[in-house]
């Protein structure tokens, strides 16, 4: 006769959230430098051209971070201490790490009704956010509009016999957005943005973050 099957998780994907608390006014200072110059910092990329779809989405360039203007400045300076307290949390001890050493590539993307995004991870970076500015207006009957969904790693594995209970399930779960909330994961993580159905612009700023090599 066999032994008891005993059941243990072999692998888990950190989840790391945070409600950013900027200078006074900061996150409306930066909904309105963002809506003022987003034709001007908008990134010429053609549906047909980019390696993932959307729709009724507008993207800067994703250098933003370099840009001088104060809601910026803070911005940076955000990103920065919320991925060296998230390397923190994760390593159990202080990083020591220079946060100027982290390397930012960083967007904003502004979401008219119908603006939807396709699933998509971010290669060649560490750790992936998404900080909600602005998170438009709900939309009766459409309590999906402007979700951000993500999935497991093992989303595509062939169906099981049975689904598994959590945290082994493979079912995707969703991220509400509000204003001032970010959330950051592993880049290798799938996700993407459901139809938006409000008529106010969403806004959102993303990053992707590189660790430097330690020699
Ligand atoms: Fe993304």
């Amino acid at each position: 006769m066999s032994g008891a099957v005993r059941l243990t998780t072999a692998f888990a994907v950190p989840w790391l959230e945070s409600d950013v608390v900027g200078p006074e006014g900061w996150l409306s200072e930066l909904r309105a430098f963002l809506l003022s110059n987003a034709e001007s910092l908008r990134l010429r990329w053609s549906p047909e051209a980019a390696p993932i779809t959307f729709d009724g989405l507008v993207f800067t360039r994703p250098d933003l971070l370099s840009l001088p203007d104060a809601p910026i400045r803070a911005l940076d300076k955000l990103f920065r201490q919320a991925v060296l307290r998230a390397v923190e949390s994760l390593s159990g001890r202080p990083s020591g790490m220079d946060p100027r050493s982290l390397t930012f590539e960083s967007w904003a993307s502004i979401g008219k009704s119908g603006a939807a995004l396709g699933v998509h991870n971010h290669p060649m970076a560490s750790l992936s956010g998404v900080l909600c500015v602005d998170p438009g207006e709900e939309a009766p009957g459409w309590p999906e509009s402007g979700i951000l969904r993500f999935y497991p790693p093992a989303f595509a594995a062939p169906p099981f016999p049975g689904e598994m209970r959590s945290p082994w399930s493979a079912r995707s779960f969703d991220v509400a957005h509000r204003a001032g909330h970010l959330v950051m994961f592993p880049s290798f993580l799938h996700h993407e943005a459901l139809p938006y159905k409000g008529e106010r612009e969403r806004i959102v700023v993303a990053f992707n973050c590189r660790f430097a090599q330690s020699t």
